[in-house]
C-alpha cells in the first residue's frame, strides 16, 4: 500500500505553484521554517495532522518537515482539500490521506491512516483526530507527547473532555492565541465566508438584508463584511453580551424566528446545532440563500429541508436549489458545510500565517517540554506576542517601546491624581 492517497498526483504540478503563491505571503512562518531546519525541534517524531488541506497548510507541514517531522496528514472536513495541494504535498513526502468530497466512511478511514503512524504529537481542527484517538485507539494514546487545536469548535468539545476526565492528553488550544482568534476568526473567516457566497451565487449584497447567525468572532467578520458591502445586517444571538454588541455596532437583533420571513441570505457561524431549522425554513421568502461557516454541517437542519421538500436540483457548482411543498425555492449552499473552504478557499494566506505560525510554535513548545498535565493548555503568552511582533515586523511596521519613566509608572502605585 502507498504511503499516501489523493485523488490525482498529476495535479502536483498546480499543487507546487499554489503552495508557493501562499508561502509568498506567509513571511512568519517561513521565519519559524527557517529556523526549525537548523534547530530540527522535531528530530524523530511523527506528527498526526487532521486539517484543512489547504494550500496554506501545505506551507505549515514544509515547516514541520523542516524541523524533521515525519508528517500524516488528512483533511478535517470531507469538502475543504484541496486536490492539487494533497498531490503537491504528497510529492514533498508528507503521508497526506485526502480528497476532495469524502463520504463520511472515506473521512474517518482517512484519520485512521493518520493514526496508524502512531503520532508524538497530533494537529487538529475541530477534534476528531483526537476524538478518534479517545473513543477507538486508546492504546495508542501512550505515544502522544500532546498536541493542539486550531478553531472553537474543537476548543469547546476538548474542554468537555477534559471536565467529564476524559482528556488523556495535552491540548494546547491555538484558536484561544489573541493572534488567531482576533484575526483568522473575524478577518479571515468574515472575506472568505464572503468569498464563498459569491463563488457560489455571484448574488449583489448591496440592499439585500443578510442575517448573522450568532455574534462570535467569525459571525461578527462576516456581519461587518456584509455591512460593508451594503448588505442591512441582522444578527441572531442566544447570549445577551454579544447581542447587546451588535446592537451597540448598529446592527438589528433578533430571534431567528423573526428574521426568518425577511431575510434574503442567511449564513450560520455559532457552533451550535439547528440553528435554522423547520420553523424557520417554513417562514423564508422564495429564493432565499442559505449557507453556514461554522466548523460542522449541523447549523443548519439539512434532514429539516429534505423532509420540508419536493424537489432539489444542483443550480452551479456549490449551489442546491431545493423546492418546497408549497412551491418556494430555497438554495443551499456547499451542501451546509462550511462554505469559506467548501465553496472558496479558505483563510487568505496572510491570516493563515499568523494562525499557523502558532501551531508551529505550539508544537515545538510540546516537543520540547518536560510534562504537561492532560488539560487544555492556553498559548503560551510570549508566543502569542512573538507572533505579533514578527507580523508588525513583516509588515513593515513598528511600534513604540515603553521609557523607562513609563515602565517605572505601570510597576508603581503612589502616583494617582496630581
Ligand atoms: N481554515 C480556514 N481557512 C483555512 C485555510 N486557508 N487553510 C487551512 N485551514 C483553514
Amino acid at each position: 500500500m502507498e504511503d499516501f492517497q489523493v485523488k490525482d498526483k498529476s495535479l502536483a504540478v498546480q499543487g507546487h505553484l499554489q503552495i508557493e503563491w501562499a508561502s509568498k505571503h506567509m513571511p512568519v512562518l517561513n521565519q519559524i521554517k527557517n529556523r526549525f531546519s537548523q534547530e530540527k525541534p522535531f528530530k524523530g517524531l511523527t506528527l498526526a495532522a487532521c486539517l484543512h488541506v489547504t494550500k496554506e497548510t501545505a506551507v505549515l507541514v514544509d515547516a514541520l518537515m523542516a524541523g524533521d517531522a515525519t508528517v500524516a496528514l488528512c483533511g478535517s472536513n470531507p469538502l475543504s482539500t484541496q486536490d492539487d495541494v494533497a498531490a503537491a504535498l504528497a510529492e514533498k513526502g508528507a503521508h497526506v490521506f485526502a480528497w476532495r468530497g469524502q463520504n463520511t466512511e472515506d473521512y474517518y478511514k482517512c484519520i485512521d491512516n493518520v493514526l496508524d503512524f502512531k503520532p508524538n504529537i497530533t494537529l487538529d481542527d475541530g477534534a476528531d483526530l483526537v476524538g478518534t484517538l479517545h473513543s477507538k485507539r486508546q492504546a495508542e494514546i501512550t505515544n502522544v507527547k500532546g498536541g493542539t487545536e486550531e478553531t472553537t469548535t474543537g476548543v469547546i468539545r476538548l474542554r468537555a473532555m477534559e471536565k467529564d476526565g476524559s482528556l488523556k492528553y495535552p491540548i494546547v488550544a491555538v484558536n484561544d492565541a489573541y493572534t488567531k482568534y482576533l484575526f483568522d476568526n473575524r478577518y479571515g473567516t468574515g472575506q472568505s465566508t464572503i468569498d464563498g457566497l459569491l463563488r457560489a451565487t455571484n448574488t449583489l449584497l448591496a440592499g439585500k438584508t443578510f442575517v448573522a447567525g450568532g455574534y462570535g468572532w467569525c459571525s461578527r467578520g462576516i456581519a461587518m463584511r456584509a455591512q460593508g458591502l451594503g448588505a442591512n445586517v441582522i444578527v441572531t444571538e442566544v447570549q445577551p453580551i454579544r447581542a447587546l454588541e451588535a446592537v451597540m455596532n448598529g446592527l438589528r437583533v433578533m430571534p431567528m424566528e423573526q428574521a426568518a420571513p425577511i431575510g434574503d441570505i442567511f449564513i450560520t457561524a455559532t457552533g451550535d446545532i439547528s440553528v435554522i431549522r423547520k420553523e424557520h425554513l417554513e417562514k423564508m421568502k422564495d429564493g432565499a440563500i442559505i449557507a453556514n461557516s461554522g466548523h460542522f454541517n449541523v447549523e443548519i437542519n439539512i434532514p429539516d429541508l429534505e423532509s420540508l421538500s419536493v424537489s432539489k436540483r444542483t443550480m452551479r457548482p456549490n449551489l442546491e436549489e431545493y423546492t418546497l411543498k408549497d412551491g418556494r425555492r430555497i438554495y443551499l449552499l456547499a451542501e451546509g458545510r462550511l462554505v469559506n473552504l467548501a465553496a472558496a478557499e479558505g483563510h487568505p494566506s496572510e491570516v493563515m500565517d499568523m494562525s499557523f505560525a502558532n501551531q508551529a510554535l505550539c508544537s515545538e513548545f510540546i516537543a520540547t517540554s518536560e510534562r504537561l498535565e492532560p488539560k487544555v493548555y492556553c498559548v503560551p503568552k510570549e508566543l502569542d506576542m512573538k507572533v505579533a511582533e514578527l507580523k508588525l515586523k513583516t509588515m513593515g511596521v513598528t511600534i513604540d517601546e515603553l521609557t523607562e519613566e513609563q515602565k517605572k509608572y505601570l510597576s508603581t502605585w503612589e502616583m494617582g491624581t496630581t
